[in-house]
């Protein structure tokens, strides 16, 4: 990490990412992006770089919703209207446990107030999730998406064909989404009433939203932006607009277009995360016992035997590896900029994305022989099947479901029910307590114990079980670590 005491020097300009990509140069532009958030990811922001903002009382950062501060440039009336902070001077402060980029202590949680009222009972509060493999989650979701959107106009399709109602199966990646009905109009040019009651697990536009604990943000550009205005203060262009200074602190334009495009491809560019396993299979940690492995290889049938597998799915492929900002997926780009711009004429132009390949390129956990400097492996990637795809094994179904009451959070905050979050990717839960969304559990026993709702049947086959068995489902949870290999 890196305390400034002078303003940041790291800034890049979209113009000239485009430039690299249009010029052929893909692995400089993926090169240059990366760099840059890694950069901007790291560095603690100071007053000439507009961090933070005018909260009143003088203050510049807060832990607590302050909409009692309400004067004319004060909390309340910031620009965007602000749930929470600015918390922070930079990412890397709460994303760092147990290692960089990961997640963070109770102390780091996010206090939020949707509402803007003041109220601490109205408040929510969130626990700071790791970002490995966060690449790989927008691709997966990208390809489920497609599949939905092409059931739903399929359904379409053959409705106006036949001139009747048909009720199709949004199944995708194996994961069933539930169904819809497409009703035909009677008379004139055929039009079509969708009904999605009984869609499940995503938004009726069937967009699959791989990001927060709540599944409510599609995008690493859409999450990035946001994160920077409320837990650093750093105010995107593409958020605000040029020279405007919505959080009152003196500086407009304190995040570029291309800024915020190399915080999208360094932190979609983090290493998938690893299992103590396949680090003993590389003599990467002290040796496994064979206690240890046992425990491990039978805490994961007990895992599926209990039905937690359902919504942790162990693993999904992704056809198309290659990661693209903007992606080429309509539903994942901005078809405006939230400030109104033209994506477009600020240089995102889908058809010369910074684009890498999640199998190949992720730079990180390169392990080298010391004796030859040859590359022996690089975990960082993704691995590919037999027939070519990569897999993603995330632990997780990227779906939303109902947790039960005694999870339920005091507001409803995305309107999808207040005791509805999406399947957690386990992948790296053993490297990231607290556990849940608010951190409220300290063990993964603790976690497991206080899932209810739809994993009511799975929570009591796991009590049920005898302490020797879970003790080793909780073992196999731990080896799934996250891992920084120097
Ligand atoms: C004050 C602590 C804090 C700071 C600073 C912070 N974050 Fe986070 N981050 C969180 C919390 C809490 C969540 C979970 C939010 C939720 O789901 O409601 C999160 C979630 C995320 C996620 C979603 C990951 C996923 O898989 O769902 C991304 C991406 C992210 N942060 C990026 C950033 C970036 C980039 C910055 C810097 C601009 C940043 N964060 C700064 C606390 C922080
Ligand atoms: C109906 C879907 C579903 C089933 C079945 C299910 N889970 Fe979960 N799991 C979730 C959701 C959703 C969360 C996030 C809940 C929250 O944060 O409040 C979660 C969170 C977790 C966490 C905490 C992860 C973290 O990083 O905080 C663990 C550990 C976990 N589940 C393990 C299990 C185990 C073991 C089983 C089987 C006994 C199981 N789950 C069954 C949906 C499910």
């Amino acid at each position: 990490m890196t305390y400034g005491q002078s303003g940041f020097l790291g800034h890049i300009d979209q113009a000239d990412l485009l430039q690299l990509v249009a010029g052929g140069r893909l692995g400089q532009a993926y090169t240059t992006a990366f760099d840059a958030g890694d950069e901007s990811f790291h560095f603690f922001f100071v007053e000439s770089d507009g961090v933070g903002a005018a909260i009143g009382q003088g203050r510049r950062f807060t832990r607590i919703p302050r909409a009692d501060l309400n004067g004319p440039t004060e909390w309340l009336n910031h620009v965007p209207a602000r749930p929470t902070g600015p918390n922070e001077q930079a990412c890397t402060a709460c994303h760092a446990l147990p290692m960089d980029d990961g997640g963070g202590g109770i102390a780091h949680n996010v206090t939020r107030d949707p509402l803007r009222l003041g109220d601490p009972t109205q408040y929510i509060e969130r626990q700071t999730t790791h970002l490995f493999g966060s690449g790989a989650l927008q691709r997966v979701a990208e390809e489920l998406t497609a599949t939905l959107h092409a059931l739903r106009d399929a359904a379409e399709a053959e409705a106006c064909a036949s001139g009747l109602p048909v009720t199709k199966a949004l199944v995708a990646k194996g994961i069933s989404y539930g169904s819809l009905v497409a009703t035909p109009s009677t008379s004139g040019p055929c039009t079509v009433v969708l009904d999605t009651s009984g869609v499940i697990g995503v938004s009726a536009d069937l967009v699959v939203r791989p990001f927060g604990w709540k599944g409510d943000t599609p995008t690493m550009r859409q999450f990035c932006r946001n994160a920077s205005n409320n837990e650093i203060g750093m105010q995107g262009v593409e958020l605000v607009g040029q020279g405007v200074d919505g959080d009152f602190d003196g500086v407009s334009d304190e995040l570029g277009v291309g800024d915020v495009t190399g915080m999208v491809i360094y932190v979609t560019g983090q290493p998938r995360p690893l299992s103590n396993l396949e680090l003993d299979r590389w003599s990467l940690i002290d040796p496994l016992t064979p206690e240890d492995k046992r425990a491990i290889r039978s805490g994961r049938q007990l895992f599926e035997a209990s039905g937690c597998a359902v919504c942790h799915v162990p693993s999904l492929t992704l056809d198309d590896p290659i990661f693209r900002e903007p992606s080429l997926n309509p539903a994942f780009r901005d078809a405006v900029l939230p400030a109104g711009q033209d994506p477009l004429v600020e240089g995102l132009d889908p058809n010369f994305a910074v684009r890498y390949d999640l199998t190949r390129d992720l730079p990180d956990n390169v392990i080298v022989d010391p004796n030859t400097g040859q590359v022996i492996v690089r975990l960082g990637n993704f691995k590919k099947n037999a027939s070519g795809q990569a897999l993603v094994e995330l632990f997780g179904d990227l779906k939303r479901h109902d947790m039960g009451a005694g999870l339920a959070e005091q507001i409803d905050e995305i309107g999808t029910g207040a005791s509805v979050f999406m399947t957690e990717n386990l992948w790296g839960v053993g490297s990231t307590a607290p556990y849940l969304h608010d951190g409220r559990a300290t063990t993964l026993e603790q976690a497991i114990l206080l899932h209810g709702g739809e994993a009511q049947a799975a929570r009591d086959a796991f009590a049920a079980l005898p302490t020797p068995a879970r003790a080793d489902v909780t073992a196999f949870l731990a080896n799934l670590v996250l891992a920084k290999i120097e």
